[in-house]
């Protein structure tokens, strides 16, 4: 709704400064894909993919409406082969995603992103990059009080490695596992360590994983990470149970939670996929990129955010016929001028026409009536102070433009 949409731009505006600040260029995709990208990306036994698309079928193809922005920004970058013509680019993105989800507070089934995705390095420089990226948005939308949470998932070798010590650690503990986590164990078991439900907690918590199943290479990527975010006091805590339930991931993942959410604390997440460009069809190119909810960011900063624009609107009101037809001309020459303006179309009386004025907000009050048109003039009511004069129709502009900020970008 309109009231909220100021929060919402402002977060736009301030996200695109930052983007230009990073050097990252906007790139837009289409809301639909085929739906062999995501079972591709995601990974066919993740709950997005198995659950919660928007499908929409056509004679013999398959789209749907895309539960995310990452897997897409890949696929352009393929389709238009920027591994040869540019190699590494850096990217953001606005726009609404799709899941079919059972709604809640901070959970919809079209939600919006603001996103950025970089491809084509595997250095560790560069999710210390995303990272702070991802931090610098936080301070500049004025949210306090979030938790950047982060781990390493390790290669792919590393990731079969640590599925096996999960298997094996929790093959005679499944009873104990929520419904859903039993049925994760055969196709998903990672995201068994991130279930939130009590029973399956308490089995997780015990489990001694730490980065036993890391190689020498991942490890000193994390290392050289956790350096990185330590030099630019990055606040981060390390938390082996993030596994994050997008099957692309590799290497970092991050979080951000806010604790004013409850149970949809995820207000943005993120993590390096650095297979995913070879996986459709690519070369292989290391490549990360992070997501933030826009409604759930809304629910945290919206009183923050919410500044009051100075409502510069002026209201005119036209009183018979005549003032009628010179009135349509008088508006467009007020908006040509760059003066923000309105009129009734409800066929008001003037008492109800000023109340609507009022309603509106707006700063001054226009009124020509027959009288003004003999006279040539126009009557301008400050509706602060409630004075009224009669102003020269060619002079009409110069008092208008002295009192009223301009609008548009003339
Ligand atoms: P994701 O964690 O699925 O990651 O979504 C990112 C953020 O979108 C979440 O942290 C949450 O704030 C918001 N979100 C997700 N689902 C909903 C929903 N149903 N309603 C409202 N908000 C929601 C991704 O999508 C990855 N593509 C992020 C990424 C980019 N990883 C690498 N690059």
């Amino acid at each position: 709704m309109p009231q909220d949409i100021s929060c919402w731009q402002k977060i736009e505006t301030i996200s695109r400064n930052i983007f230009s600040l990073y050097n990252y260029q906007e790139i837009r995709t289409p809301v639909i894909e085929n739906i062999a990208l995501f079972d591709r990306s995601l990974g066919e036994s993740t709950e997005i993919v198995q659950k919660q698309m928007f499908v929409v079928k056509n004679k013999e193809d398959i789209y749907v409406l895309r539960p995310e922005g990452t897997a897409s920004v890949v696929r352009a970058y393929i389709e238009n082969h920027l591994d040869k013509t540019k190699g590494l680019v850096k990217f953001y993105y606005l726009g609404p995603m799709f899941r079919l989800e059972r709604p809640q507070k901070g959970r919809l089934r079209q939600f919006h992103h603001i996103g950025v995705e970089v491809i084509g390095s595997d250095s560790p420089a560069l999710d210390i990059e995303i990272i702070s990226l991802a931090e610098r948005l936080l301070k500049e939308w004025g949210i306090c009080d979030y938790q950047i949470i982060i781990n390493n998932l390790g290669c792919t070798e590393d990731k079969k490695e640590l599925i096996r010590i999960l298997k094996q650690a929790l093959k005679n503990k499944i009873n104990r596992l929520c419904a859903d986590c039993q049925q994760r164990y055969k196709r998903n078991v990672l995201r068994i360590l991130d279930c939130k439900k009590n029973s399956c907690q308490e089995v997780v918590t015990k489990l001694d994983i730490r980065q036993s199943y890391l190689c020498q290479s991942c490890q000193q990527h994390f290392t050289a990470v956790k350096v990185g975010l330590d030099t630019l006091k990055i606040n981060y805590s390390l938390n082996p149970y993030l596994v994050r339930g997008l099957d692309y991931y590799t290497r970092t993942v991050f979080e951000i939670r806010h604790a004013k959410l409850g149970a949809q604390d995820a207000i943005g997440a993120g993590g390096r996929y650095d297979n995913l460009v070879r996986e459709l069809g690519g070369p292989s190119m290391g490549a990360m990129g992070f997501a933030f909810g826009v409604e759930r960011l809304m629910l945290v900063v919206s009183c923050q955010l919410s500044v009051v624009t100075p409502n510069n609107l002026v209201y005119l009101i036209f009183l018979g016929d005549n003032a009628n037809k010179e009135g349509l001309k008088l508006l467009d020459i007020l908006r040509k001028s760059g003066i923000s303006c309105d009129t009734d179309y409800e066929n008001k009386s003037l008492k109800g026409a000023m109340r609507k004025a009022s309603d509106l907000g707006a700063k001054f009050v226009l009124i020509l009536g027959e009288d003004e048109l003999k006279k040539g003039v126009v009557t301008l009511r400050d509706m602060d102070s409630g004075e009224q004069k009669e102003v020269k129709a060619e002079d009409l502009i110069t008092e208008l433009m002295t009192n009223v900020k301009i609008q548009s970008t003339k």
